[in-house]
């Protein structure tokens, strides 16, 4: 909540400022906005199924514009069979029934502008659904065809091509290679899928490739959206001759092996490809935008988001630094100052639908789970309010921080990981590649609890949900949230109030060297001041106006452990 009194510290802020980003004059919505992302099944179910759809979001979207973000954006809703919950997508032009149909979209689309939401969709251009006609075409086709050629299919190796074409392994478990039958039932080809076997990977060497997503933008970008997610987009293109990999066989780091050197990751020949997107969304005007999902490091990043390439990109280096105050400081400062190398703003996020919320990782002292790998009842258990705790201090870091915010459904309320999801309703494709090893996402995924009087928490009134809500979502419901000016939910909209007014999104950065310490870190954004401590000690707080805290009641002129403020040190700030 709001605090807004003064702090009768005994020390005004002195001491050395490190100026790392000047305020930010250019024009362009996204470089100071808050996106909200929508995970379409898990958000509201209007029609009673069980699983979320597009008439609920546009139902809650008021919710929405109520807590002041700028943006939605939604993961797919198109149509697929939902093997990696619509990462599968068999027409990139159609909604899937179970969300509803393209009318829908176009309501929700009306409704999102009428309340002054833009909303960017999520494009899955490195892999399709072995159910998209495409495939279903190269399946039917010969070796060596233009349908095949769509695709990446190559003759296995050892006797009788038996063995893969190379050693790479699937995101999800297991090999990134499957064998194909063909028509006359003799063993064939074998496709590459860097995920599921369900989701045959694109060749992006082929120019119908190109021809056929730059239809989708266009189709998208004629119904109104703003822009597209890309997802996986360091993934496009893959090195010629697709080459072993000596790394982690998925791609990802080890020691020694940097995963954006790896062979199907990064490649340069990604960046004609956005640069001709980006053409085709500036016949659009100045306001649509690319958002890169892309797991390189800080230096190749920026190369994505030069002025004629994508707009933003996802700052994963940022989620993975936690609560590390030496990683966080680092990672702050590296973006900033290499975006500020190419003009770009930075993103910053701690939660999405592939990791575990941040309210639950942060529940931990110790090493808490692999990021994608969720938790289970067998696994350490998070202590629940210190996570939550821990969330509301991380949130409000990073919502101070100049450049734009993405916030993943749910977060808002605070809400942990599903952890009691029984086995048989887990749908990860990890859980079922990995033998139940790795759990998988799901437990990021349930639904959220809107109003805590009714069935299923108000998330739909028929079917079971397709994953359960946890007993502990009751209290943390929308609508018991709203009631109290002490609430997660509460604090999450007057950080977001308090940020537009401020201008902060906009703003600079200078850390503020005599409040950061091995456990805490502060910086200024113009007169405000964020400072969060992290250390078991009290932290005294220097003069100012006190703006806001994570936490409440607070104790005075002193920041506890895991506690975030906002402090106006000019005497001004918001009345
Ligand atoms: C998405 C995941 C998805 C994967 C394959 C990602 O990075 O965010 O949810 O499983 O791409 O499409």
């Amino acid at each position: 909540m709001s605090v807004d009194t003064v702090i009768s510290a005994t020390a005004p802020l002195t001491g050395p400022l490190t100026l790392i980003h000047a305020a930010d004059t250019a024009p362009g919505w996204w470089r100071s906005a808050v996106i909200y992302q929508v995970y379409p099944r898990s958000f509201r179910d209007l029609n009673g199924d069980g699983i979320g759809d597009i008439a609920g979001i546009t139902e809650e979207l008021p919710h929405l514009a109520d807590l002041d973000v700028d943006a939605v954006w939604l993961s797919p809703f198109y149509r697929s069979p939902q093997r990696d919950a619509g990462y599968d997508v068999s027409d990139y032009c159609d909604v899937d029934p179970i969300f509803g149909t393209l009318q829908d979209f176009d309501v929700m689309m009306a409704e999102a502008h009428r309340l002054g939401l833009r909303v960017i969709v999520d494009l899955v251009p490195n892999h399709c659904s072995d159910q998209h006609a495409a495939f279903q075409a190269a399946l039917a086709a010969p070796a060596g065809s233009p349908e095949r050629d769509m695709f990446i299919f190559r003759d296995g190796t050892g006797p009788e091509g038996h063995e893969p074409p190379n050693n790479w392994q699937s995101h999800f478990g297991g090999p990134a290679w499957t064998r194909v039958i063909a028509p006359d039932g003799q063993p064939d080809q074998w496709y590459l899928h860097l995920f599921d076997s369900s989701q045959p990977d694109f060749n992006w060497d082929n120019t119908a490739v190109h021809a056929e997503f730059e239809r989708v933008l266009r189709f998208w970008l004629d119904r109104g959206v703003s822009g597209f997610r890309v997802d996986v987009a360091h993934a496009l293109i893959k090195a010629p001759g697709l080459p072993a990999w000596g790394g982690r066989a998925d791609g990802g780091s080890s020691d020694g092996f940097p995963g954006h050197e790896a062979p199907m990751f990064g490649q340069p020949g990604v960046h004609d490809i956005y640069r001709a997107w980006r053409r085709i969304l500036a016949e659009y005007g100045p306001d649509r935008i690319l958002c890169a999902e892309a797991s390189v490091d800080l230096d190749r990043l920026a190369h994505w988001v030069r002025p004629d390439e994508m707009h933003q990109a996802f700052n994963f280096p940022y989620l993975h630094a936690g609560l590390d105050v030496h990683r966080l400081r680092g990672v702050i400062t590296d973006s900033l100052t290499v975006l500020n190398g190419v003009g770009a703003p930075s993103t910053w996020v701690l939660s999405n639908h592939d990791v575990v919320r941040h309210a639950s990782r942060f529940g931990y002292n110790g090493q808490g789970p692999r990021d994608g790998d969720g938790i289970g009842p067998a696994d350490p258990q998070p202590d629940t309010e210190l996570g939550r705790r821990r969330a509301a201090a991380a949130s409000m870091f990073m919502l101070g921080l100049p450049g734009a915010a993405y916030l993943y459904q749910g977060e808002e309320l605070g809400l942990p990981d599903g952890i009691d999801i029984p086995e048989h309703l887990r749908q990860d494709p990890t859980f079922a590649r990995t033998g139940g090893e790795r759990l998988g996402r799901d437990g990021c995924r349930v639904p959220l609890p809107w109003r805590a009087a009714e069935r299923h928490l108000g998330f739909g009134s028929g079917q079971d949900p397709w994953l359960p809500l946890p007993p502990g979502f009751t209290e943390l419901a929308r609508d018991a949230q709203a009631a109290s000016p002490s609430s997660h939910l509460s604090l999450y909209r007057n950080m977001l109030a308090l940020r537009r007014e401020l201008g902060l999104g906009s703003g600079s950065l200078a850390w503020a060297e005599d409040w950061c310490s091995g456990s805490s870190l502060a910086y200024l954004n113009g007169a405000t001041l964020v400072v969060m401590n992290l250390n078991h000690e009290p932290l005294e707080l220097p003069l100012g106006r006190l703006l806001l805290r994570s936490a409440e009641p607070g104790s005075g002129r002193f920041l506890a452990s895991g506690e975030t403020a906002w402090l106006r040190i000019d005497g001004g700030g918001a009345e």
